[in-house]
């Protein structure tokens, strides 16, 4: 595989500007790291709001992006768990690299983590794989914060635009016999009040009901007596290694052999590659349902 000394980004070049496409300076991977060639991006939140307000972002030009698959073309001093060749998805998170240009996802080459690569079976595209970092962070963050890891296989499901879903969700629960003690808000940051609503209204009495909510907590919300709030991220720097290896290199690739993983929801890729980023933010600022937003390269 020829390495190349230069390589294209889609870079935020100033705060609240589209992404600009820059020729930029391939890096080199250090002790633990490797240099990914990217063939997928998939697209979240998170990388809009660090274009739009400068969210996580420590100088310019940053580059975003946290969900990357693609092949290793080198490896750092140290690495022994994957080889030049190897087919991967991997959590190139630019909001831990506070944007740093050498880590962010939305690039033609990457420099990643050991600690946060995950083989692709054959059977797995890269579009597909590219899916599945910023997923699986995120669920791991609320079985860390809540235990809650299971957020799928709905039993009962509700409207949420209904005016009286706060209502449905507590007699449904009261019908059922249930308490809630663990809740976990995976959905856009103007609904906060009613998952709070609802686990106070179902907590076990003298008990804390623990509710992780993942996007940035609204100040405003007022979380009702015996329920505690935690912004969904996993553990604090200095404990996040061990931790993202294991989601990682243990849990995820172990499940991904055996098909228990599936990549979910919908794909949507976009046509023109890095070029189509700035687009695919936009799609999401504009609201996206059931879709998963990714472009290949
Ligand atoms: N803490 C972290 O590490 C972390 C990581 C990833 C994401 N996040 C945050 O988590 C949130 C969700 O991320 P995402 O990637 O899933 O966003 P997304 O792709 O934009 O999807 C948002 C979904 O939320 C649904 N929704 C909106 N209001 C709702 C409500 N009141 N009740 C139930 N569902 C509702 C929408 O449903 P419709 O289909 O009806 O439009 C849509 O499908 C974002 O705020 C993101 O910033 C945090």
């Amino acid at each position: 595989m020829s390495l190349p000394t230069t390589h294209q980004a889609a870079a935020i070049v100033e705060k609240g500007k589209p992404l600009s496409l820059i020729t930029r300076k391939t890096p080199t991977p250090g002790p633990g790291e490797v240099l990914l060639k990217v063939q997928a991006i998939a697209f979240n939140p998170v990388d809009m709001a660090q274009r739009d307000v400068g969210l996580f972002i420590a100088a310019y030009p940053a580059i975003s992006g946290s969900d990357v698959a693609g092949t290793i073309t080198l490896t750092g001093p140290g690495v022994s768990s994957v080889q030049i060749g190897d087919r991967v998805t991997a959590f190139a998170s630019a909001f831990f690299a506070q944007g740093n240009p050498d880590y962010g996802a939305t690039q033609e080459y990457v420099l990643v983590a050991e600690t946060v690569l995950t083989p692709l079976p054959a059977s797995w595209s890269f579009v597909e794989g590219c899916v599945l970092p910023m997923a699986t962070f995120v669920a791991w963050s609320a079985w860390t914060i809540t235990g809650i890891l299971r957020v799928w296989g709905a039993k009962r499901v509700f409207d949420y635009k209904a005016e009286d879903v706060v209502e449905q969700i507590v007699s449904a629960a009261k019908e059922d016999g249930l308490k809630m003690t663990k809740g976990m808000h995976a959905a856009g940051s103007s609904v906060q009040q009613l998952g709070v609503d609802v686990m106070g209204a179902l907590r076990e009495e003298g008990a804390v009901s623990k509710y992780g909510i993942a996007p940035i907590v609204d100040k405003e919300v007022k979380v009702p007596e015996g329920v505690e709030t935690a912004f969904l991220t996993g553990p604090q720097p200095e404990e996040r290694d061990e931790w993202l290896k294991w989601v990682f290199g243990t849990w995820l690739k172990e499940n991904l052999a055996k098909g228990r993983v599936v990549a979910s929801p919908h794909i949507k890729v976009l046509d023109g590659g890095l070029a189509a980023a700035n687009q695919a933010l936009d799609n999401l600022k504009a609201g996206v349902s059931a879709t998963k937003l990714a472009v290949e390269l």
